[in-house]
């Protein structure tokens, strides 16, 4: 760019312009996955309800997206006309379609009930020390590496422990699930390869028939129902309504994937954001209580998860424009998130931001029943990771994960000392 500095202002602003009005998930802008913010900022900016294609619209700004989370009965989290059309009779129709998260009331507040019922805040102050045993068990052993790879031999090590404990799954045979979990949640992708969509659809039947058999055995030989999340999926409520076979299995799937991935890019984007500013590392170093804040921020800057999906119940109006019932709206939260007109300086890095009152765990009905288990685990992980290697530096370059509705690394290699 050249001439003065008005003309380059004005040409910067045709560029965000052109960005905006252009942008389509099937044609990603050059760099994206490094950086989608300045996507984002320009679709805030300048197309904040932006067509995405006949019927489809993205939602960028912070209080649409609030607005939408908070008005269930006009945006419903029921996708089977748009899971319908993207993945046919299969597998992964029956699974989506059964969670909990794509449901509205009344198997959504069902499902949901017996699931917080296992996640009360004593429950969750309960983990604590088992979580820390086993983050210390896990430095110990990348100790004895000299150098790891945070998201292998860390990050993706703890939330899958954790996530295992609380649906009782058996210890040795944990192995398979992070591969289900990925093969699944990857088909959640705007658009998905055919061979995504069959490893999906596999991953939902071998998913399928391993918990069958968990659960028969837990019909026979019921857990602690305080802490075991099958336990209460089996029991139903106290009123005597259960869950058919079909919602008790699709949803204990479906609470191991969430807490899985998205818990796993925590850790590892606050480490790697913790390379990426120093000045931030060195403070939480020296003020350690700040671990608080610090992931919250964390949460913020690079949320784990990107976007959110709603279709209109009804009519609605958004931006000014009128849109009509049947309309499929992408929610961006990654753009929410750093908005100006929530967040003052969005684009900086502040671990002590407060207020912080970002989405990456949405609000409203559907808003992350498994909140409080991923601040447990991000705040043990991080802050005892840096405690005890305070000088981690790159070993080689970070790999990002290509995804655009899951954000983080399939590696980030780092020397300890
Ligand atoms: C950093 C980690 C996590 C992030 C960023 C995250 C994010 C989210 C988001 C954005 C939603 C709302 C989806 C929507 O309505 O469109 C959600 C729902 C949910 N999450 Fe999480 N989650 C995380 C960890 C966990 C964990 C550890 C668990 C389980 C222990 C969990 C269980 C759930 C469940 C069951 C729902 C569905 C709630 C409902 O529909 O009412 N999540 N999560």
């Amino acid at each position: 760019m050249s001439g003065t500095l008005a003309e380059r202002s004005v040409e910067s602003e045709a560029w965000a312009l052109e960005l905006a009005r252009s942008f389509s998930f099937e044609r990603l802008p050059a760099g994206f996955h490094e950086n989608p913010y300045p996507s984002y900022a320009a679709l805030r900016e300048h197309d904040p309800v932006h067509p995405l294609g006949e019927g489809k619209i993205l939602v960028s700004r912070y209080a649409d997206v609030e607005r939408i989370y908070k008005d269930p009965k006009t945006f419903s989290s029921d996708k089977k006309v748009e899971f319908g059309a993207k993945y046919g009779p299969s597998p992964l129709f029956e699974h989506h379609t059964t969670s909990l998260v794509f449901n509205d009331p009344p198997l959504h507040s069902r499902v949901r009930r017996l699931i917080a019922g296992a996640l009360t805040p004593r429950a969750i102050a309960e983990m604590e020390n088992g979580v820390i045993a086993l983050v210390d068990a896990l430095l110990d052993r990348v100790e004895a590496l000299g150098s790891v790879d945070l998201i292998d031999d860390y990050a993706a090590a703890i939330p899958v422990e954790v996530i295992g404990n609380l649906l009782a799954v058996p210890r040795d045979e944990r192995g398979p699930l992070r591969g289900w979990s990925l093969a699944i949640l990857g088909a959640l992708e705007p658009f998905p390869s055919e061979e995504k969509l069959a490893e999906g659809n596999q991953a939902v039947l071998d998913f399928l028939a391993y918990l069958e058999a968990l659960v028969a055995d837990r019909r026979q030989r019921p857990g602690d129902p305080e802490h075991d999340i099958r336990t209460r999926l089996i029991r139903g409520e106290a009123s005597g309504e259960r869950l058919t076979r079909e919602e008790l299995l699709q949803n204990c799937i479906f609470i191991l994937n969430a807490g899985h991935e998205t818990t796993t890019n925590l850790i590892g984007n606050g480490l790697q954001l913790l390379v990426e500013w120093p000045e931030a590392r060195r403070r939480l170093i020296a003020e350690p209580d700040l671990i608080r804040t610090a992931v919250e921020e964390m949460l913020r800057f690079e949320s784990s998860n990107q976007l959110g999906n709603r279709i209109a119940a009804t009519d609605f109006e958004l931006g000014g424009e009128r849109f009509p019932a049947g309309t499929q709206i992408t929610i961006c939260i990654g753009a929410a998130n750093r908005d100006p007109a929530q967040f003052p300086d969005p684009d900086r890095f502040d671990i002590a931001r407060q207020p912080n009152r970002h989405l990456a765990f949405a609000t409203g009905i559907h808003a992350c029943v498994g909140m409080n288990v991923a601040r447990l685990e991000g705040r043990i992980a991080i802050s005892r990771f840096l405690a005890r290697f305070p000088d981690y530096a790159p070993a080689a370059a970070a790999v990002r994960s290509r995804r655009v509705r899951f954000r983080g690394f399939t590696s980030l290699p780092v020397r300890l000392r």
